[in-house]
């Protein structure tokens, strides 16, 4: 893999894949998309106007039902594509990542504790992480967690007439709970991915072409730096 790239004097070190741009990407578009639809049928008064945004254009080509009905049936319909698209991009996370890659699959065991992310940002002291730093390895473990809960139970949701009713009620939890654990995770995903200014340059990489300037893998991700130097 071109790791390396001499780019107007400074080097830049590619820290995401193509298939990594667009598989986050597509992921980002569907639980996005997923969250949106899924909150007027949570709760029909308190996002009636969720219900509107659908219901409105809908209600231009029939207007047999009441606007905020029919937003909830378009949400329901809009929510079970995306569940769909979300199901064949985590195919094609799995066959990718089982196929195509070196698997060293870092992220998941990342060479550092938690504790040390304190020691590095809030006190200031040195710390030599990877590729990815525990607090990224746990956030992926979280999106693993929510999506696997959300696809099974939304699954079982959706053909509910095969499943006995205490699975299907066991399903819904399962999959209320995902929903909060993917807005909680989001939150703080969103947080550091974007908005906390250490990691501007792994932003610009992640929607950009997937490459960071050098000293900032220097300073961030040492061990990875040091590895893709030798190279
Ligand atoms: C991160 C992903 C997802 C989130 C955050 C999410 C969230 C939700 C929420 C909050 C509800 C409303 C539950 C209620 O009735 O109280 C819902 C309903 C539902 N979801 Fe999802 N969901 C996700 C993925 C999926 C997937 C992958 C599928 C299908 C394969 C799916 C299928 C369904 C179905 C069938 C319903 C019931 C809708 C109805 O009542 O007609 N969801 N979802
Ligand atoms: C508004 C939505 C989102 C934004 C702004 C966002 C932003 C980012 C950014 C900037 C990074 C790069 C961090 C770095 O390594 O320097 C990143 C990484 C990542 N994102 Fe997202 N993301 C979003 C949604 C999602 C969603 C929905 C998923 C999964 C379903 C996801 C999964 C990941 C994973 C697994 C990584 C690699 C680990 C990490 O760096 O934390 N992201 N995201």
């Amino acid at each position: 893999m071109n790791e390396k790239k001499n780019n107007d004097t400074r080097v830049r070190i590619q820290r995401f894949s193509a298939m990594q741009l667009f598989l986050h990407r597509y992921a980002m578009y569907f639980v996005l998309g997923l969250i949106i639809t899924a909150l007027p049928v949570l709760h029909r008064g308190v996002f009636s106007w969720v219900a509107y945004i659908f219901g409105g254009p809908a209600n231009l080509f029939s207007s047999q039902q009441d606007i905020v009905r029919q937003g909830v049936n378009v949400a329901r319909l809009i929510h079970r594509i995306l569940g769909v698209g979300l199901i064949v991009l985590s195919l094609v996370f799995i066959v990718w990542g089982l196929y195509f890659t070196d698997r060293r699959w870092e992220i998941i065991r990342p060479r550092a504790r938690l504790g040390q992310m304190y020691n590095y940002y809030m006190k200031g002291i040195h710390e030599r992480f990877g590729k990815y730093n525990p607090g990224q390895s746990f956030v992926f473990k979280l999106v693993m967690v929510y999506v696997v809960l959300a696809i099974l139970s939304g699954v079982v949701m959706w053909f509910r007439a095969y499943f006995p009713l205490s699975v299907v009620r066991f399903a819904h939890l399962l999959h209320v709970v995902a929903f909060f654990i993917a807005i909680a995770e989001l939150a703080v995903h969103v947080y550091f991915g974007i908005i906390f200014p250490p990691n501007r340059k792994g932003a610009i990489a992640m929607f950009g072409d997937g490459y960071v300037p050098a000293d900032f893998a220097k300073e961030h991700h040492e061990g990875w730096y040091e590895e893709v130097m030798k190279k």
